[in-house]
Order: C-alpha cells, then structure tokens, then sequence
C-alpha cells in the first residue's frame, strides 16, 4: 500500500513507500481505507523535527484523516463495514479531561498518522462523518475544527452577541470564524491580506483589520466595540500578538490561547490581564464526545469545511511547503 513516511527528519527525507498493509484489527480495533488527510501546521514542524526532536522515526505524519470502514476486530459494536470515519487526534481522550499520557498519545506523532492506504485505529478513536461532507472536506475537521469549537463550547461559553477576534485565515481561524457566525456572534478578523479579508467577509466576518497596516490591531478592537473590548479573542499567533489580544479582550473576556505562530516566548506586562479578570486559557484540540457534539452542529446547519486546495498523496511535500508559505485560506487536503 501506498504510505508517506518521515524517514529523518527535514521536508526533503519525507517519502513515498510501498509499505504492507496492515494486519487483521484485534478486538476494539478497526481497519479503515484512508480516503483524505488535511494538513495542520503542526505537520510542518512534526515532519522538520521542530515539533518533538524525538519523535521515533520512520513516522507516518499527519494527524487529520478520513476513511471507510473495511473490517472490524471483535467487540467493536459502533462501527459497521462501510461507515465514512474520522480519526481523533488524540484516540484515548474521550470526554472533558485527560491524563498528560492521553493528551500526549496523539496520531501523525508519536502514533502513526493518517497518509497511508490502510490503517488501524481502536473503535474509542474514531467519529462517524457528517452525512453532507465528502472525504476530502471531512478530513479537515478533527484538529482545526474541533479546536475552534472546544475554545467557544467546551472551555468557554460563546453566545449569542458576543463579540470575537480572529487572527488570521488559516484552518483554525476560518473554522472559529465559521463557529462564531453559526453561534450568532459578532465578528473582528484579522489578517495579513487585503485579497483574504475580502474573502473572509464573504463567508459573514463582519469587521475587517488588515494586521500588518495596522499594528495596534488591539486598540481599533477597542474602537470598534466602542470602547467595550472583545468577548473572545482566538490567538493564533502567541507570543508575538498576545500583548495585541489582551488591549483587544473586555474585562472578565477570554483569549483562547491555541498557537504560536508569532513566537512562544517573549517579554509581557500582565497586569492588564490581572487587573481585567482576563481569562487566558489553553486550548489543545478537545476530545470525542465534544468531536460528536461538533458533528452534530455541523449536520444540522449543513456547515462546510472552507478548502483551499487538494493534493494528490505523491505531491505530499509540495503541500506542506504551500502551507509553510501561509498563502492558504482555510485548509489544505491530501487525497489518498
Ligand atoms: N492548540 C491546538 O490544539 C492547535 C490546533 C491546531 C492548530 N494549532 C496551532 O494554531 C496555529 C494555527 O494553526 P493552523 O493549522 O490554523 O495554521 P495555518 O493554517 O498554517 O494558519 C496560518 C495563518 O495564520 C495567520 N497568521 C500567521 N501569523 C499571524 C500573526 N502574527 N497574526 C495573525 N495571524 C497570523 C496567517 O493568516 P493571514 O495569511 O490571513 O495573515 C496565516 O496564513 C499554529 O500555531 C498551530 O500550531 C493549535
């Protein structure tokens, strides 16, 4: 079966195999034909060593994939031949809260990820598809989406009115943009292009600020809010915008701390957000029952997936190049 695999570390030693496929599912197992992987930015530092140095190698990468399911071990009373599926990032995490091991134990490293033909996943670590999607747009849900979601329902509570910031037009950012229009929010995006700003108004985003004319982004939130701030602010960038985030949070606000594409360290003064009863709150992905309940959302209001572009799997390094580059919006795909 076809397979990408991580043989050292550098975009350069990622391969193209011929490996074998995959044995017969144990009990709670499940065989599934991949179909479609989406790629995260977390891939591109995975696959360059950057994410985790020491990660065993040779390595599937990718942590975002959809299949059908071919055959299933004993035990499994969930999954039926031929069910669409999608795999959890993190396939032990099942509801709110985690063990350190069940938040690290996580697919595309140090588990084999999803860009290969056939692959195995316990019953506890997959999630029926949204009847409406096709393979291709169901495979960018499990990390961007489920993130964007877990920060508004899971370890925060977005209603309807509420005010969000958004950094940015990658995966993560137009999922939360989709989220916070579906939820009857208020919505400030911010990016780097005039081009992706127009787009990002096409799909609702109500207040536009190109981030690299204005700088003191934080401050025209203000502005626009008539001096109120933001309810949510969903940080991309970390470090390098976190200053930005806390002038553009309310008082008693949250900032959804995701990313750091903007650095992770760096000096701060934090007591605005002391003095402001700032909420900061860290958000990896979320768990299964909250990647239902998110499918659920999704099926019922016929929400779809924003994607870029689809790559063919033999094109693999080109695609985590493109996404290296950031000229995407929303996500990329790899059809297997
Ligand atoms: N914690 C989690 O569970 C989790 C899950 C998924 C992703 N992440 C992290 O979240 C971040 C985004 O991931 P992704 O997969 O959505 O990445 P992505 O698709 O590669 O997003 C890239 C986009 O981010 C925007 N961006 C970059 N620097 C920015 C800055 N200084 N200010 C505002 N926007 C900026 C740019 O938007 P414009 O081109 O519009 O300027 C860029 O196109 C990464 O750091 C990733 O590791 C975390």
């Amino acid at each position: 079966m076809k397979q990408i695999e991580i043989l050292a570390f550098g975009l350069e030693n990622l391969k193209l195999i011929d490996a074998p496929e995959p044995i017969k599912p144990k009990a709670n197992q499940v065989l599934i034909r991949m179909r479609a992987a989406s790629l995260n930015f977390r891939d591109h530092l995975v696959v360059t060593g950057k994410y985790n140095p020491k990660f065993p190698l040779p390595l599937v990468p990718c942590s975002d994939g959809a299949g059908e399911v071919v055959e299933i071990g004993e035990e499994v009373s969930e999954f039926k031949l031929g069910d669409r599926v999608l795999a959890t990032f993190a396939p032990n995490w099942i509801a709110q809260e985690a063990t350190h091991a069940e938040l690290r134990n996580t697919i595309g490293g140090p588990l084999p990820g999803t860009l290969r033909e056939f692959a195995i996943f316990p019953d506890t670590g997959l999630v029926k598809i949204p009847a409406h999607l096709s393979f291709e747009e169901a495979s960018t849900l499990p990390c961007a989406a489920l993130t964007a979601w877990s920060s508004f329902h899971t370890f925060s509570h977005l209603l309807p009115g509420h005010t969000v910031v958004i950094q940015g037009t990658g995966g993560v950012s137009i999922f939360a943009l989709q989220f916070a229009k579906l939820a009857g929010a208020v919505t400030i995006l911010t990016s780097s292009s005039a081009e992706k700003l127009e787009k990002a108004k096409g799909l609702g985003a109500d207040h536009l600020i190109n981030y690299k004319e204005v700088e003191a982004w934080g401050t025209e939130v203000r502005r626009i809010t008539n001096k109120v701030g933001a309810d949510h602010v969903v940080e991309v960038g970390g470090a390098g915008t976190l200053e930005q985030s806390i002038i553009a949070c309310k008082p008693f606000g949250v900032i959804h701390l995701i990313g750091i594409l903007a650095g992770r360290s760096g000096e701060l003064n934090l007591l605005p957000v002391v003095m402001n009863n700032i909420k900061v709150q860290g958000i990896v992905v979320g768990g299964r029952k909250a990647f239902i309940q998110m499918n659920l959302a999704m099926e019922a209001s016929k929400m779809k997936p924003v994607i870029d572009k689809i790559f063919p799997i033999e094109e693999t390094r080109e695609a985590i190049e493109y996404l290296r580059t950031g000229s995407h919006f929303g996500k990329i795909v790899i059809k297997i």
